[in-house]
């Protein structure tokens, strides 16, 4: 058994444990990130792709946001589509100035496993069988097999960046979460495609049919999404009944989405899901170990970076001057904006979706809601403030 010590144990390897990594090296904190996937595994996983203007500048503050900022995207306006007619939400001008970068998760993945490697710290991959112990006391492990040896890290705190599935919530003993959960009757079919976007904007396209998403990863680069069922069959959906329904779905007079080969394609189930606290004794739950909001407002990585940002200060705080302060209020500190986010997304998600019990009266009120926020400069920017990100909350 190889012993190791270390002062923050960060289990998982996707953008919140890598930031917290990074952020917490910057400040002179050791951890050792555990992740039980391999490098080329994480590195390809299609995930988002909006950024929020707060976390931009957080990553740029901390050295991170360097390609980011180069090859990311200024988006300063989504497009909302409704009755055949596409309405521009001004996000910028209603927001402060305030933007969004489309950048994919995926690249920030690899720039910060770069960073991570370069600066020569722990990033052990392909960890098996990882678990968490002695939550409740003051010196709490990680065990877990690597290259062949089994490993023990001796931490001050542990940080669970395991993801939805990951295994540290599910180490907490039963009775201490409260968990708050909401499933919906369909998922996303999402593709990505090598061809130019059609769009300089996102358009959010309600149609009679269900929601379609066009969104870009680069300006070669199509990410493209259609309202589809949880479990829907993929062998059934060929390219060309993908390209046929997002036309028919995304389509307005005078305009045609350009096609191209699709590069990628999968299905994604919508849930809305919160535990609380987000903290047992020092395991401290980040991003999506803690909650899931549904990818229809672009929340799920920014409210990740957003929880790491609120850790990394309060542990930096901790071990500087021994104050608890901000550990003690982490939990209810993120779950502030976790809750804005989990209102925001679902409030995105029933106005757009399609739902196969939805009788007139549900559409009535959707194509309602969405003339009124194309009209309306408050409700409007109640949706151009929350989708750039609150400042505060
Ligand atoms: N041991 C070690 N690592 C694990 C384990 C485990 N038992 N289980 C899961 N992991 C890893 C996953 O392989 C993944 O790399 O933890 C990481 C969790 O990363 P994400 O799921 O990306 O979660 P998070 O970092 O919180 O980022 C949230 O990612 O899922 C998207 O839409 C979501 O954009 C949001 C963002
Ligand atoms: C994406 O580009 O993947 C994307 C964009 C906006 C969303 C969700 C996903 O709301």
């Amino acid at each position: 058994m190889n012993r190791t010590r270390t002062q923050v144990g960060i289990v998982g390897a996707g953008p919140a444990g890598l930031t917290l990594a990074h952020l917490l090296h910057r400040d002179g904190i050791d951890s050792v990130v555990v992740e039980d996937k391999s490098r080329e595994y994480v590195e390809a996983r299609v995930r988002a792709g909006v950024i929020e203007q707060g976390i931009v500048d957080l990553l740029t503050e901390a050295g991170a946001g360097e390609r980011l900022v180069r090859e990311g995207l200024v988006h300063h306006g989504i497009e909302l589509q409704f009755d055949g007619e596409r309405h521009r939400i001004p996000l910028s001008e209603l927001a402060g100035g305030r933007a969004i970068v489309i950048y994919g998760q995926t690249e920030l993945v690899k720039d910060l496993i770069r960073l991570r490697l370069d600066a020569g710290q722990p990033l052990h991959f392909e960890a098996a069988d990882v678990s968490v112990h002695d939550l409740e006391t003051e010196r709490p492990l990680v065990r877990y097999r690597y290259e062949g040896s089994d490993e023990e890290l001796d931490c001050d705190v542990i940080a669970g960046c395991d993801g939805f599935h990951g295994i540290c919530r599910p180490s907490i003993p039963a009775g201490v979460l409260s968990e708050f959960s909401r499933e919906y009757p369909f998922g996303w079919l999402g593709i990505l495609a090598a061809v130019a976007p059609s769009n300089d904007e996102l358009v959010y396209a309600h149609h009679e049919r269900g929601f379609a998403l066009l969104s870009l990863r680069s300006r070669e680069r199509s990410r493209l999404y259609l309202q589809c069922r949880p479990d829907e069959d993929l062998a059934k959906w060929p390219d060309d009944r993908i390209w046929e329904e997002l036309q028919t779905r995304l389509g307005i007079p005078g305009w045609r989405l350009a096609e191209g080969a699709i590069l990628e394609k999968g299905v994604t189930g919508m849930r809305s899901y919160v535990c609380e606290p987000m903290r047992y004794g020092h395991l401290f739950l980040t991003g999506d170990a803690a909650h899931i909001v549904p990818p229809t407002g672009a929340k799920g990585l920014n409210l990740a970076l957003h929880d790491v940002e609120v850790l990394a200060d309060a542990l930096v705080e901790w071990f500087r001057s021994g104050t608890t302060i901000g550990l003690d209020q982490y939990s209810d500190t993120c779950l502030r904006r976790v809750w804005r986010a989990e209102h925001f997304s679902w409030w995105m998600t029933r106005m757009l979706h399609r739902a196969d019990d939805e009788d007139s009266f549900d559409l009535k009120l959707q194509l309602s809601q969405l003339r009124y926020v194309t009209t309306s400069h408050a409700a409007a920017t109640s949706l151009a403030e929350n989708y750039v990100g609150l400042e505060t909350v």
